[in-house]
């Protein structure tokens, strides 16, 4: 019961957005921009438009990350984006090439509502996913 509450009151005071948590989003897209170009440009481009240099060679091209919106009917995919960095989503084909960061480490765990659900995120996997959504065509 008293985990509930305190669940709650997080949810809570999550809900409303202030100043300081308007400044704390910005500079999670920062850290996101910052971990998407150590982990991620190399494969998916320095501008996020497909298939970087490490590409060479790999069985299949990683694709641009600007149309994820586009090919969802115009809405962000924010759990596909989660579950693929993750590895979650990961295809059993032994030549996928997108590797699997959940496997690493990926931060704290924050709280993400969605939905009316609270999911665990860690905080690194969730500052990609948000500077990826700032990217869409
Ligand atoms: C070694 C190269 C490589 C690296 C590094 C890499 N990816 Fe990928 N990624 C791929 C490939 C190849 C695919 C195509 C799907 C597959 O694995 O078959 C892919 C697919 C994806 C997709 C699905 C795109 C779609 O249109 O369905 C997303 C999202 C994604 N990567 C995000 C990321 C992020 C974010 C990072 C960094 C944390 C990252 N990738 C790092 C190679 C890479």
């Amino acid at each position: 019961m008293i985990r509930f509450v305190l669940l709650s009151l997080i949810i809570f005071t999550t809900a409303a957005c202030t100043p300081q948590e308007e400044e704390s989003s910005r500079t999670d897209i920062l850290r996101g921009k910052q971990l998407y170009q150590e982990n991620c440009a190399a494969c998916h481009g320095v501008n996020a438009d497909g298939a970087g240099a490490a590409s060479l060679g790999l069985g299949v091209a990683p694709p641009s990350l600007r149309d994820l919106s586009a090919g969802n009917g115009g809405i962000y995919p924010r759990d596909y984006v989660l579950g693929t960095i993750d590895g979650l989503a990961r295809h059993n084909d032994p030549s996928a090439a997108m590797p699997e960061f959940g496997a690493g480490d990926m931060g704290t765990v924050v709280l993400l509502e969605e939905n009316g659900l609270t999911m665990p995120i860690p905080a690194n996997l969730l500052a990609i996913a948000n500077y990826l959504e700032t990217l869409q065509n």
